[in-house]
């Protein structure tokens, strides 16, 4: 097992990659590894045949910040996994996977998202959790035209315009529980070198009629699905939003696209506008967490816990609530509504709230509550606690995580 460690290992990635995954994924590689501002090459794992030199089995850590409400959460994400078809079946992605693990303790992640294939990474501790891939359809011809120009213009995104890139996504963002943190840096990469890879895109900006940009939306090249994916947009006024939903028309029409698909958060002002004019939903898939260290993650939105707490019956509580994972348990210590400690206290017995170890993320992450939990799984339970207090530690959140690259 190596990582990268020289621009030739990239080259000799981007070549295994591309043979598995097609289409783009070399460049990917390749532009990820020496051009994202966050990647760093010793994140990229792979097995070598001693035999042949040959690259046989591969897969990486990409480096994401995600926003928990009025904290941040380091991100790891598991990307282009990967084994060539001969050398399958034979745990080389658990013994790349066990690796990869150590890099999440030791760069201190809170947690790690992949947008894997169905099933299989349930078997290294992760479990569908935020919403991937949604499908708002939008059909061609329930777009009405306008009555005449309404003056608005549209132009592709440049350089130049990455500080007003950053502002609009932060302040669309800020409608969400959870998002993932785009800085400047990840807006100049997305502009600059995504396009040249799987993940081309192109950013559009909503020009008012004086010529200033107001809005953007971004149109994915490739993606699922054989509709116009538009997979970004801040936040739009309603007659911003109409003509930008005109303009994905006249491209889809242009492009041959039969329909235009919003993968975005469903409460977006564009889907809300979208839903009015005949939207439907289709489905979607979802990111799959792991959390590598639960005490540490607890610690780190510590501040959001206490800032529900506050909010609730239970301002000002002292109490320890812990929280029983069945393999190990987290007993957080409360005084006057401050988190004092959380101890990690091993296989224990005891706990108010047990839950099976992969279904503590979609509860901490406010994908699921704890009684949709309950409800499906009988090894949620509760002794003893208010089911309140939980649901207070715990609510649902709402989430959207845009891409970094
Ligand atoms: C999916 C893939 C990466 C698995 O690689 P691999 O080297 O065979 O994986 P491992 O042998 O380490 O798998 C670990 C376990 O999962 C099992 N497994 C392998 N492929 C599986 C699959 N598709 N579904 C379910 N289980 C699978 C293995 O048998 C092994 O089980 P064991 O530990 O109980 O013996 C490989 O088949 C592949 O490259 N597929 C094409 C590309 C792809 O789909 N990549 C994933 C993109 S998210």
């Amino acid at each position: 097992m190596k990582s990268v460690a020289s621009a030739e290992d990239a080259e000799r990635l981007g070549a295994f990659n591309e043979a598995i995954h097609g289409d783009g994924t070399d460049a990917m590689t390749r532009e990820l590894i020496l051009h994202h501002p966050h990647t760093r090459p010793e994140h990229w794992l792979y097995v070598e045949d001693d035999a042949s030199g040959q690259v046989v089995s591969s897969l990486c850590l990409i480096p994401w910040t995600w926003r928990y409400g009025s904290v941040t959460l380091r991100a790891g994400e598991m990307g282009i996994v990967g084994t060539l078809e001969p050398y399958r079946h034979r745990g080389l992605i658990r013994a790349l996977d066990g690796r990869f693990k150590e890099l999440l303790r030791d760069g201190g992640y809170h947690l790690s998202h992949i947008q894997g294939i169905p099933y299989y990474y349930r078997q290294f501790g992760y479990e569908y959790t935020l919403p991937l891939e949604v499908e708002w359809n939008l059909d061609l011809y329930r777009i009405p035209d306008a009555e005449h120009d309404t003056g608005w213009r549209f132009r592709q995104a440049t350089l130049d315009d990455v500080p007003l890139l950053a502002r609009l996504y932060d302040d669309a963002m800020a409608d969400l529980d959870i998002s993932a943190v785009r800085d400047a840096d990840t807006w100049r990469f997305l502009l600059e070198h995504s396009p040249k890879t799987a993940m081309a895109s192109e950013t559009w900006l909503l020009l008012e009629p004086g010529g200033q940009p107001v809005a953007y939306f971004i149109i994915e090249l490739g993606g699922f699905g054989v509709g116009l994916n538009v997979n970004g947009a801040s936040r739009v006024r309603f007659d911003q939003g109409q003509a930008i939903l005109r303009q994905l028309k006249a491209l889809a029409v242009e492009r041959g696209k039969p329909f235009v698909r919003l993968n975005l958060h469903d409460q977006s002002t564009l889907v809300q506008l979208a839903r009015e004019w005949g939207a439907y939903s289709d489905g979607g898939y979802a990111w799959q967490i792991y959390l590598p260290d639960v005490a540490a993650l607890l610690r780190q939105i510590g501040p959001v816990l206490e800032q529900r707490l506050a909010h609730s019956i239970f301002a000002g509580l002292t109490d320890s609530v812990t929280i029983n994972l069945y393999r190990a348990a987290f007993r957080m210590q409360f005084e006057g509504g401050q988190l004092k400690a959380v101890e990690a206290l091993g296989r224990v017995e005891t706990g108010g709230l047990h839950l099976p170890p992969t279904l503590f993320a979609p509860l901490v992450l406010g994908y699921r509550s704890r009684e949709e939990l309950h409800a499906n799984y009988p090894d949620v339970s509760m002794w003893g606690y208010s089911g309140l207090l939980i649901d207070t530690l715990f609510p649902r959140m709402e989430s959207f995580i845009h891409m970094i690259y």
